[in-house]
């Protein structure tokens, strides 16, 4: 692939924010006030957050727009641009639309209707260029897209934690996906050119600088959308606390994966159940690989670092059974490469991308390299996108016409 045509597919995208506008002016005759709100990478620390663990996450330049406003009545107005699909309900008949979008719209108005009760109805046209079901967490971004602009223009005065935990109720609840916090925390509080450390226990969070000028952050996209992806994420969240129950039972001060030890769980997990077991000697290790990958971090060590992820690859694959062979495949293809440092699956699994850290005049030639032989081998297009760190969601002031 000649550099043109990547740079082209990395910045050819739609102009969301204008095409909001322009579509909001149509249907409701109305200015609409535009968020963004970014998915999500996550360099290490891979379903350690419903653990109580550690997460090193950060938000990307590739986000959902929302533009809103305020209505006289109490019809909620929903305008997909991506899906050229409306929906319409009102405030006080809000229930599963049967058709998912909206729901993750409508999971957001839930909570914060009945912590802060609305009193007037609203319209909403979004889009964006987050790839769905890519494992960047587009559901999240619209989430805190759809929180933000409700606390902006009905003056809530909600802090931004505070979101997102809504944020993250919505999809427990109304959507059904029993997710920990990082995906929303990191779209909400992404900052540009910074990882963010976050301690899912206290929500205490440090900014980590990623120095990337000789380094890229590649993805490469298996297109495989797994459609257990979600009954097989509650299932391990479900493994975990099987796992925690059974060395409560001695050790009653082990409230979480978090507070477990190895030892713990060799004589209290594993005589029970080896695929408990497993899962759990995973997330303990994982819990403290991140610790140790921040050491590195700060050392510089990026040798060190990279290493860290091919071995998450190989515990999520062996020990957590959440990889696919397609992901597997991604992994093994740069593993010995000399230009790529670090490499593995990311986000919840059974699909998605790979995260992979690249020296940066080699980009070119991986992606196409990686490309072909993942076509070659499976008949189906790899995607890449070489994304960039940047801030988390807010209100879009400056946009071009
Ligand atoms: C999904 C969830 C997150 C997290 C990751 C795995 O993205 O939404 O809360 O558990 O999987 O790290």
């Amino acid at each position: 692939m000649k550099k043109n045509n990547i740079e082209q597919m990395i910045h050819d995208i739609p102009n969301y924010p204008t095409t909001i506008r322009i579509k909001f002016q149509q249907l409701f005759g109305q200015e609409a006030l535009i968020i963004r709100s970014p998915g999500r990478i996550n360099l290490i620390g891979e379903h350690t957050d419903y653990n109580m663990g550690f997460v090193l996450p950060a938000a990307i330049n590739k986000s959902i727009y929302l533009g809103i406003h305020v209505r006289k009545d109490r019809i909620i107005s929903l305008y997909s641009l991506d899906y050229q699909d409306d929906y319409q309900t009102n405030l006080d008949s809000i229930k599963r639309s049967g058709k998912l979008w909206p729901d993750y719209l409508l999971g957001v108005v839930e909570q914060i209707h009945k912590n802060y009760s609305l009193d007037h109805g609203f319209n909403i046209v979004f889009g964006g260029d987050i790839p769905p079901g890519a494992g960047l967490s587009s559901s999240a971004a619209l989430e805190c897209a759809t929180a933000y602009a409700l606390n902006s223009i009905f003056n809530l005065h909600i802090e931004n934690m505070a979101l997102v935990r809504l944020a993250q109720a919505a999809e427990n609840e109304f959507v059904g996906v029993k997710c920990g916090i990082m995906d929303q925390f990191a779209s909400m509080f992404g900052k540009k050119d910074y990882l963010i450390r976050l301690d899912c226990r206290s929500l205490e969070y440090a900014y980590v600088p990623f120095h990337a000028d000789k380094l890229k952050i590649v993805l490469f996209d298996t297109r495989v959308k797994h459609s257990l992806a979600s009954s097989a994420y509650n299932e391990r969240r479900e493994q975990c606390e099987i796992g925690v129950k059974l060395i409560q039972d001695v050790h009653p001060e082990v409230l979480s994966l978090r507070d477990a030890s190895e030892e713990m769980l060799l004589k209290f997990v594993k005589p029970v159940s080896e695929i408990v077991y497993n899962r759990c000697s995973f997330i303990v290790a994982e819990i403290q690989r991140l610790l140790n990958s921040c050491n590195d971090l700060e050392n510089n060590n990026m040798q060190a670092f990279g290493k860290r992820m091919f071995e998450t690859h190989a515990g999520l694959k062996d020990l957590y059974e959440v990889s696919c062979q397609e992901l597997d495949l991604l992994v093994d293809l740069v593993k010995n490469h000399p230009d790529v440092i670090g490499a593995r699956m990311m986000g919840g699994g059974f699909g998605g991308c790979t995260i992979n850290l690249v020296k940066t005049e080699a980009v070119e030639a991986l992606i196409k390299k990686v490309g072909d032989t993942y076509h070659a081998k499976t008949g189906t297009e790899m995607l890449a996108y070489v994304v960039e760190i940047e801030d988390g969601t807010g209100v879009l002031t400056k946009f071009s016409l």
